[in-house]
């Protein structure tokens, strides 16, 4: 059974006390009956608090990035076991912000991937084309070599802690959406390459996010896609009521 998930990506915002002024809000409204997955991603600094915060709430917490290596020498840096440690299993992988702001590239994120699988954390493995992209028709190109690259090494087992979500560069913080059409027709493409690569049955099961100025306003028609199972929210996220709106759109 494909999962409903909706994620809410706070990015550089938020300090201690406004994490838990916003976490209080989601959990006085959150909808207590649904079957959709709720997930919020502080920044390292609150995870640990979030995750006592929401102990015994239908919230899950996901970590922004970690580090590839197990420890050592790597200044800044956090890692899988330091996640896990603390009660987060789950974490955004490949975002785009990552990839051009902190160089990171598909081989990085690979091993990203590895090391999160093998510390048996849920991967919410990010990718999307850039503007120019799009322009010159390589959207598919560009997304089915960002899941080769960066993805598909894995093992068929590992699908089921596999999230993916596909947030076209150009939509990212700008106002700007896929239509619902555009999200579809990439969904539906996504799909298709799990399924030609790994099978009906992972192809079918996986839920693919979108992600990109997902609003109250334009979220019901989105998620109403067949291949759109959820958002991975920005913006939208650092507002309680925005947030709760896009949660009960789906
Ligand atoms: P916005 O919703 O602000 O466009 O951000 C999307 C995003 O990058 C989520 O990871």
């Amino acid at each position: 059974m494909r999962q409903k998930i909706v994620a809410g990506n706070w990015k550089m915002h938020k300090n201690a006390e406004q994490t838990e002024d916003l976490l209080n809000e989601l959990i006085a409204e959150i909808p207590t009956e649904s079957d959709t997955q709720v997930i919020v991603a502080p920044t390292f600094v609150n995870l640990a608090s979030a995750v006592d915060h929401l102990e015994f709430i239908s919230i899950d917490v996901a970590a922004q990035n970690m580090h590839q290596a197990e420890s050592g020498a790597f200044t800044g840096e956090i890692s899988a076991e330091m996640l896990t440690n603390i009660g987060v299993k789950i974490v955004i992988l490949g975002h785009s912000e990552r990839r051009a702001l902190f160089h990171e590239t598909d081989a990085l994120i690979a091993n990203k991937v590895s090391t999160a699988l093998a510390h048996e954390m849920k991967v919410i493995f990010c990718f999307g084309e850039e503007l120019k992209d799009r322009q010159k028709q390589q959207h598919f190109n560009v997304v089915q070599n960002q899941l080769h690259d960066g993805l598909f090494h894995i093992e068929d087992a590992a699908w089921k802690n596999i999230i993916l979500a596909y947030e076209p560069v150009w939509a990212i913080g700008t106002g700007e959406t896929a239509s619902a059409e555009q999200a579809q027709e990439m969904h539906g493409f996504i799909r298709e390459i799990i399924r030609k690569n790994f099978g009906a049955t992972i192809a079918e099961d996986v839920s693919i996010l979108y992600g990109g100025s997902v609003k109250p306003e334009n979220a019901s028609e989105i998620f109403s896609k067949p291949d759109v199972d959820g958002g991975l929210i920005g913006g939208a996220a650092l507002n309680a009521a925005d947030f709760l709106a896009i949660i009960n759109a789906i």
